[in-house]
């Protein structure tokens, strides 16, 4: 296996007929079965305007899971910002958290320059990962394939 690491972001599309809560339910509900059962870890971020997203993985795996991400309606834009061979991986289950509001997203958004708030655009591929790291191990209220197991009910993302 070769192990990769890819990290994209892109602008959220606001769904006509779903709405914010029911589109991060369905791509989360989707993401923690198919990753867990293709051995892709990584997390997810949103801010309402933007998805942040690190998957790693199998080169094969994160490649064809990507290309279908990337044809997703519910997000456009899509940029890659990284795509390499990793030695091992830096998230150990798949995770997704919402950066807007607590102290801890406040206090990355110094560290990385951005007084305006999350704003992907405006970082490096390595420093995307970092933050979506930081606000996905150490924040409460992410949702993760290692606390929910793959095959139980999503509930609902609180933080919205
Ligand atoms: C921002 C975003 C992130 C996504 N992340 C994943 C993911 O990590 N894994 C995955 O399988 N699908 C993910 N999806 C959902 C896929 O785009 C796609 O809907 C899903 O894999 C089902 O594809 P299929 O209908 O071709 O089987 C994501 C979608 C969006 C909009």
């Amino acid at each position: 296996m070769q192990l990769c690491r890819l990290v994209y972001y892109s602008k959220y599309n606001i769904s006509a007929r779903s709405g914010v809560a029911d589109d991060l339910k369905q791509i989360l509900a989707t993401a923690i079965r198919s990753n867990s059962g293709k051995g892709i870890t990584g997390g997810l971020i949103f801010n309402r305007q933007f998805f942040g997203q690190v998957l790693e993985g199998d080169h094969a795996a994160v490649t064809q899971t990507f290309v279908r991400i990337n044809g997703d309606p519910r997000h456009s834009d899509i940029v890659l910002t990284e795509m390499k061979p990793v030695g091992e991986r830096l998230f150990g289950a798949w995770s997704m958290g919402y950066a807007g509001k607590s102290e801890l997203f406040q206090a990355l958004c110094g560290k990385y320059g951005l007084a305006d708030g999350f704003d992907p655009m405006r970082m490096s591929g390595s420093d995307l990962t970092a933050f979506i790291l930081t606000l996905v191990t150490q924040e409460q209220n992410v949702v993760s394939s290692e606390k929910i197991g793959a095959s139980e009910e999503v509930g609902e993302f609180h933080e919205l």
